[in-house]
């Protein structure tokens, strides 16, 4: 299955959310994962074969329990389609993710919706644009209009952007999902 980063523990029934982050390959997914984890850039992460997931425990400020997530990074090259259908299952949250500097990956994440809402129906998600590192923000190669509009059409409940090589706004956005699922689910 490929590389694994895995922080291992006994996840609580309750308040126990599995999450899927996808998106075209290269948008940075995997290494969105590794700073989150480690607080640290992986400059050479190796394309994601299938599936990996890890583990990792949340404190929310007006939740007793501690928040379980387990993360699933998918391969986002085509050729892992018939792959990734099988780990969306029981999926309580998705985060769709583009490159900023390329903006058909944005363009794609209708596809994306489409693959993960024909197995799992609609959940909470977000949507992250990643390694603003790079962009200028002087000669914005995505309009905000446009990205404002795949919010609404993806239908995210927010938008993030984020550097995975700096670390930008990466832990807010698994913060975010995480409250998002908590309210939504907790009835
Ligand atoms: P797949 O595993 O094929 O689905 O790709 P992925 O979405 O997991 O992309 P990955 O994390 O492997 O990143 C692709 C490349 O972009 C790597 O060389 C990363 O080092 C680089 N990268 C990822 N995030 C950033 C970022 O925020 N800034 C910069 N400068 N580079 C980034």
């Amino acid at each position: 299955m490929g590389k694994s980063i895995v922080f291992k523990g006994s996840p609580r029934k309750q308040n126990f959310f599995k999450i899927c982050i996808v998106g075209d390959s290269g948008a940075g997914k995997t290494t969105i994962l590794h700073q989150y984890l480690s607080g640290k850039f992986k400059s050479k992460a190796e394309i994601t074969i299938g599936s990996n997931f890890f583990v990792k425990y949340l404190k929310l400020p007006e939740v007793k329990n501690l928040i379980t997530l387990q993360v699933w990074d998918l391969a986002g090259q085509d050729y892992f389609k018939w792959v990734r259908y099988s780990f969306y299952k029981s999926a309580k949250g998705i985060i769709y993710v583009f490159d900023l500097t390329r903006k058909n990956t944005l363009e794609r994440l209708e596809n994306w919706k489409e693959e993960v809402e024909g197995q799992i129906g609609s959940c909470p998600s977000l949507l992250v644009g990643n390694k603003t590192d790079l962009i200028n923000p002087q000669a914005q190669i995505i309009l905000k209009e446009d990205i404002k509009n795949y919010c609404q059409s993806l239908g995210t409940r927010a938008y993030f952007e984020t550097s995975a090589k700096i670390g930008t706004n990466i832990d807010d956005v698994f913060y975010r999902i995480a409250t998002d699922m908590y309210e939504y689910y907790k009835e």
